[in-house]
């Protein structure tokens, strides 16, 4: 049997021929494209807290997009998307905010971004492809955003720093797609490392690699469904965040984010905020403490107190911050009702999408064809469940 590892590689290489190909037929037969790639995320816990200055454990997945590019003429972007059968173009000078709610958003994005950022763009043909499901809530569009940037930056022979370039995405994104998102998916999309999850200070983007006990296996849920308004109503949850700040200024001046309510200034919030804000808030001062605490956990090889950890940020997501849904919560039941999980939660932003799975390693099979079988029962229309194993950020292959 192959090892997982040969496995991951052959899928990639089929991934970069695929593109390869795919620019050959849109630009040329006679064109020798390169490629970049870069992954998904799936995050075992800490969510909504990167906006808030808190951590996260982000894991970048196996799952990628990949961008074939060459240098392509004058000043032009010419960027092909093979999921949609679409070719864009655009001039790199002409590019400006905001997006106009395609795919094409977030390679203009991008592109748009560099340049205001002062770093040199050239002409490129790009074709995209990939095996991330879109939408899912795995970050294809990080994904996308740092493939795009890795591509435009050796085209113009730019030096890649992968903290200033997922930054840069986060900008485009805010810009260019109106989604007021964290730092935590262009960060894992840029500079996950292969074998571990990532700790994150979202305050000082202090990373640490954690990786996985040999007794554990992480396996992601799509639950199949997609919420065309998860965009606005994470802004909304992002904005009532920063107004806690300023109600909670009147009681600790010297405040910044969510990150820094202890316990007594929690208590006094009861008393200057909204009921609901009140629950937002304390769901990220307690998700906030998880990632660290998790991350412990794994190092120690205590699975069972890694999982309850997810367990419990799943029923605060659910009870408190309100981003869960039905089939988010039917699937992490689910998951739990298998003997072989340790624990489960959504994972990203919410309100549908993904969840994911903490498991042990002996029983991973068996648990994706029973829960998968399970859910589908009740959802028809179920994405895939599966292994994910730790992949590297974004790179060129
Ligand atoms: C989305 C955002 C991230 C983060 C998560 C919730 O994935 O892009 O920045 O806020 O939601 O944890």
């Amino acid at each position: 049997m192959q090892s997982p590892r040969a496995y991951a590689s052959r899928h990639l290489m089929r991934l970069a021929v695929t593109v390869t190909e795919g620019f050959r037929s849109v630009f040329g037969p006679d064109r020798i494209p390169r490629v970049a790639l870069a992954p998904g995320r799936v995050n075992l816990i800490g969510e909504h807290t990167d906006y808030n200055d808190g951590f996260v454990l982000p894991m970048a997945v196996d799952r990628h997009i990949a961008v074939a590019f060459a240098p392509g003429e004058g000043g032009k972007l010419r960027v092909h998307a093979t999921a949609h059968a679409e070719t864009r173009e655009a001039e790199l000078a002409a590019l400006s905010p905001p997006g106009d709610g395609s795919w094409f958003a977030y390679v203009a994005g991008v592109a748009w971004a560099l340049r205001e950022a002062g770093h040199a763009l050239a002409g490129a043909d790009l074709v995209v492809a990939g095996d991330l499901p879109v939408g899912a809530g795995l970050s294809s569009s990080a994904a996308l955003e740092l493939a795009v940037a890795r591509s435009l930056c050796a085209v113009a022979q730019e030096p890649w720093d992968p903290i200033a370039m997922a930054r840069l995405c986060q900008r485009a994104e805010h810009e260019f797609a109106g989604v007021q998102c964290g730092i935590m998916d262009q960060l894992a999309a840029a500079v996950a490392i292969e074998g571990a999850a990532l700790l994150v200070d979202c305050r000082s983007l202090k990373l640490a690699p954690v990786p996985l006990p040999s007794t554990a296996c992480v396996v992601v849920m799509d639950t199949g469904v997609r919420r065309a308004l998860a965009g606005s109503a994470y802004n909304e949850r992002r904005a009532a965040c920063a107004a806690a700040v300023e109600a909670l200024r009147s009681r600790a001046p010297g405040m910044h984010s969510l990150r820094d309510v202890d316990g007594a200034l929690l208590e006094a919030g009861r008393e200057v905020l909204d009921p609901e804000v009140f629950q937002l808030v304390q769901h990220v001062v307690a998700e906030t403490q998880r990632p660290p605490d998790m991350a412990e956990a794994l190092g120690a090889g205590d699975v069972g107190r890694a999982g309850r950890l997810m367990n419990d940020s799943h029923w605060s997501l659910r009870d408190l911050y309100e981003v869960s849904s039905r089939e988010l919560d039917l699937v992490t039941r689910l998951a739990r009702s298998h003997t072989g999980c340790r624990g489960a939660r959504m994972t990203g932003a919410g309100f549908g999408g993904c969840a994911v799975a903490l498991v042990d390693a002996g029983g991973a099979e068996d648990f994706v064809a029973t829960v998968s079988h399970q859910y589908r029962r009740h959802v028809e229309s179920a994405g895939e469940f599966f292994v994910a194993r730790p992949s590297a950020g974004a790179r060129i292959v």
